[in-house]
């Protein structure tokens, strides 16, 4: 047996409209998966708009397709996973990225560090996710490159090594200097500035670079050399740590840095990292094939609700027809018809290995959390549930459909749409979710799948944590809270607070009970 190509698999994390489906476009052109551009942006395009959102999601399978395109660039396979760009579905982003073992991290250059590109940054750190940095859109007129890296560095507190080194910005863009290897790349003679031929230089001092930039090159030059001066040189290992960003500058839009992104994840970044799980890490050399899943998708066809899991393959050589044993359950599932990504085309997958993603067509048995083992069990642990910001409870237009309403509710509930309470007290259900729009998306799929007209009322809460603690403590705290107090759909213990002033209050009160905002699948 050959040994599998190196793996790569990441994901973009951004605020929205830095750029990331124009870079996730020029990855995949230069990657050879996508032979215009364009494919990747009408999909954007359209998912900003709400309504159009609705349909596509609605349709399932662009969305399907494209929560992971898999490319392969010298010799090298990258695994890109999506993240979606509405901050609604953070939490699908959230456990997105326990699937990846780096992440590029885009930055608008005007705006530099921006809300969204913050949180997410966090959730890479928790996981000690290495990230390399891309500065977009120095095609337009941005921020000055030393105060960008420097918010950067002090923002994320992260050292920062630049790789490359803009000659000028916005109209006086000339090209991108690549401070390790002393290439330099100028606009293309089209004049639609697109990233055009390469020059090696012989270093800052090369007199082509006075033709190429005539007087930003005295610009370039000195700032290149106060950069290579005041900055870290890149360290991999650092990086790999997740102590060091990496940074390049670039132009998704026209090109620029693009293919250096990819060549730097290919020479850097790292390869399958062993996963956290119980009782020990699992390592990507370790014989038996392991997995886990970090998201599941309703498919295309309504009709027969069938769903795709997504499963990162943590160890060992998957082969098509192997049976895998859902830890949760214990049960064994055939994976006959596990699916690969591309950006266009989905292919039967008969072989994976760990860094990879396969899709798993399934009829709701397998959830996001779950642990797939060929032999002996472990559990992967990271993948979170966040407490809901927005809780309700469904009224249903015709009352004879509460089954079905219970069924639609709980399947959702395993896809990771939206999170499902069993008040200890009434029989309303109560539907917790991160995000306004997820309730929109909850209604229409409601309608459109299961056929079952409904609307949100108000609840009496806004907010839920679940608890844990001593069994004594436990019991007499629930006791006294009955009428806050609800199962999620595990039967975890899980409390309800009016406003975010009750739940702090009550945190205060209860030292003895912890009151967790992130649940993990046991
Ligand atoms: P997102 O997925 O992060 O939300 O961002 P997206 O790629 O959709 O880009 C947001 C806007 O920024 C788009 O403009 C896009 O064309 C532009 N853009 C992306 N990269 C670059 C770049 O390197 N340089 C410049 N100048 N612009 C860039 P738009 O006006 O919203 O859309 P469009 O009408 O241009 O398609």
């Amino acid at each position: 047996m050959s040994a599998p190509a190196p793996r790569r698999t990441f994901a973009i994390i951004s605020h929205p409209d830095a750029g990331k489906t124009t870079l996730t476009e020029k990855l995949l052109l230069f990657g050879g998966a996508i032979h215009m551009a364009g494919e990747v942006r009408a999909r954007g395009q359209n998912r900003r708009a709400r309504s159009d959102w609705m349909k596509i999601e609605q349709a399932r399978g662009i969305s399907v397709t494209s929560s992971v395109m898999t490319f392969e660039r010298g010799g090298t396979v990258f695994n890109l996973l999506d993240t979606p760009g509405h901050e609604d579905f953070s939490e699908d982003t959230y456990r997105t990225l326990t699937a990846v073992d780096s992440a590029v991290m885009v930055i608008d250059a005007a705006r530099g560090i921006e809300a969204q590109t913050r949180k997410l940054f966090e959730v890479c750190r928790l996981r000690d996710v290495p990230i390399l940095t891309f500065i977009n859109k120095v095609d337009r007129e941005g921020r000055d490159p030393f105060e960008l890296l420097d918010e950067v560095a002090d923002m994320l507190a992260l050292d920062v090594a630049p790789l490359n080194w803009p000659a000028g910005m916005g109209g006086e863009f000339k090209g991108l200097y690549d401070l390790r290897s002393g290439k330099f790349q100028a606009p293309d003679d089209t004049g639609t500035r697109t990233a055009g031929a390469i020059t090696q230089m012989t270093g800052l001092d090369d007199p082509r670079l006075d033709e190429l930039c005539g007087p930003i090159a005295t610009r370039l030059r000195d700032q290149a050399e106060l950069a290579l001066g005041g900055y870290a040189t890149l360290d991999p290992e650092l990086y790999r740590k997740g102590a060091l960003t990496p940074v390049l500058f670039g132009s998704a839009l026209k090109d620029f840095g693009v293919e250096e992104l990819i060549d730097a994840l290919a020479e850097f970044a790292p390869s399958p990292r062993p996963q956290p799980a119980l009782p020990e890490p699992v390592k990507p050399t370790d014989p038996q094939v392991s997995g886990f899943v970090f998201k599941v998708q309703a498919n295309m066809n309504p009709q027969h609700r069938d769903r795709i899991a997504f499963l990162r393959i943590a160890s060992g050589r998957f082969r098509r027809g192997m049976k895998l044993r859902q830890v949760a359950t214990g049960k064994a599932i055939a994976i006959n018809s596990p699916i690969f990504f591309f950006a266009q085309d989905r292919e039967i997958a008969d072989e994976a290995f760990p860094g990879d993603i396969i899709g798993i067509p399934n009829h709701g048995v397998l959830r996001v959390g779950d642990s797939l083992v060929e032999k002996d069990d472990v559990t992967f642990t990271g993948i979170p549930n966040f407490a809901p910001e927005i809780l309700r409870r469904v009224k249903l237009g015709d009352p004879t459909k509460s089954k079905q309403l219970r069924t639609a509710l709980t399947d959702m509930a395993e896809e990771g749409v939206t999170q499902l309470f069993k008040p200890m007290i009434g029989s309303q259900w109560i539907v917790g979710v991160v995000g306004q729009l997820q309730l929109e998306v909850l209604i229409s799929r409601l309608e459109a799948e299961y056929r079952v007209a409904a609307s949100f009322e108000p609840s009496p809460y806004e907010t839920a944590r679940w608890i844990s603690g001593d069994p004594a403590e436990m019991k007499r705290f629930m006791e006294d809270n009955r009428p806050a107090m609800a199962e999620d759909r595990d039967g975890g213990p899980v409390f309800m607070a009016r406003d975010a002033w009750e739940l702090n209050y009550t945190i205060q009160r209860e030292a003895k009970i912890r009151f967790s905002a992130v649940r993990e699948r046991a």
